[in-house]
């Protein structure tokens, strides 16, 4: 993946950094502004932080992973992310045996209008095709964040989550890996399957979801909120899968175009079950002070996914494109 364009002084900052040869030449960063949440430079920085932990940049060292200054700033900015999160979402005590029903009530909760409904019954391939580019930030590296987490559980919980993530992975059959799935749906849609090809074409909205997974993954003291995350992102998805689906046939898509989703509507139905129980319950009866976060980050999930459904929704509705190149064009 090619350095992203910066959009801010924050983003400015680290980015002209990651470019210098040899690596590790720092200086006083810019301070922290804007909205931790959501703003484009905010989240794009954050995002190039924590991308040097997956695939990296294309000429940029390596050794800049570990390089302390770095992680220092990408600490300020991750913990700028977390206060914001928390200051959002109301953090309630969380029985140890309640873990289960509170997730189901947060699975059940309708945060807004459903982006789902709109692409199933209204969507043009226009807009399925901004809607995949969107999403390819994380699917094109679908459960590689909460892998990180694997290694930090043990017993029942830890067995969940490794058959969660075999079957995302294929169970070692490459064109079951849903990734690769995903690349042949951005295929039939005529968009570029490249990894990161479309950092530079999505908002900070769309960057504040992967941005949640790792910030919750990448540290271990969250391990909680990583599966409670996860446990609504399995619990939340076989009647959306099912509805994007349904919108690509509409459209005349074939059954193999539509493959990613339909195979997310079957496994999925598997999946919430375990990641229900066997996962965030038992995680809970093994950890039982981690209980309020597994919460937590199933309410952040939700959270973050109403602003980026709202962004895209009301960008159609205003008859514009969803995407931050096409946005800023027009400004
Ligand atoms: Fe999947
Ligand atoms: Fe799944």
């Amino acid at each position: 993946m090619r350095l992203p364009v910066p959009r801010g002084p924050i983003s400015e900052f680290l980015i002209e950094r990651l470019a210098l040869t040899p690596a590790g030449r720092w200086s006083e960063p810019p301070p922290i502004t804007g909205d931790p949440l959501f703003a484009d430079d905010f989240q794009l920085a954050l995002f190039v932080a924590y991308e040097l932990h997956y695939r990296g940049f294309d000429a940029v060292e390596e050794t800049w992973e570990w390089n302390p200054a770095l992680i220092s700033f990408r600490n300020q900015l991750s913990g700028a992310f977390e206060v914001a999160l928390e200051s959002k979402i109301e953090r309630l005590p969380v029985a140890t045996g309640e873990v289960e029903s509170r997730l189901k009530t947060v699975a059940s909760a309708d945060a807004g209008p459903s982006l789902s409904r709109f692409l199933e019954s209204h969507g043009t391939v226009e807009q399925f095709r901004e809607f995949v580019i969107h999403r390819s930030i994380y699917h094109l590296r679908e459960a590689d964040p909460h892998s990180w987490v694997i290694p930090r559980l043990d017993g029942r919980p830890k067995a969940a989550l490794v058959e969660i993530q075999a079957d995302e992975y294929g169970g070692g059959d490459l064109t079951r890996m849903h990734s690769f799935l995903f690349a042949g749906l951005m295929e039939a849609l005529d968009v570029d399957p490249t990894y990161g090809a479309y950092v530079d074409a999505v908002p900070g909205t769309t960057l504040a979801t992967l941005n949640l997974m790792s910030t919750f993954a990448l540290h271990r003291r969250r391990r909680g909120a990583a599966m409670g995350h996860l446990a609504l992102l399995e619990m939340d998805s076989s009647i959306p899968n099912r509805r994007y689906a349904d919108g690509l046939r509409r459209l005349g898509f074939s059954h193999e175009d539509a493959r990613f989703y339909d195979e997310h509507v079957e496994a999925d139905s598997v999946h919430e079950a375990i990641a229900a129980h066997d996962l965030a319950a038992a995680l809970a009866q093994q950890e039982p002070e981690l209980a309020s976060d597994i919460v937590f980050g199933a309410e952040a999930l939700a959270f973050v996914e109403s602003y980026f459904g709202n962004h895209l929704l009301s960008a159609w509705e205003r008859g514009r494109s969803s995407l931050w190149e096409a946005t800023t064009a027009r400004t």
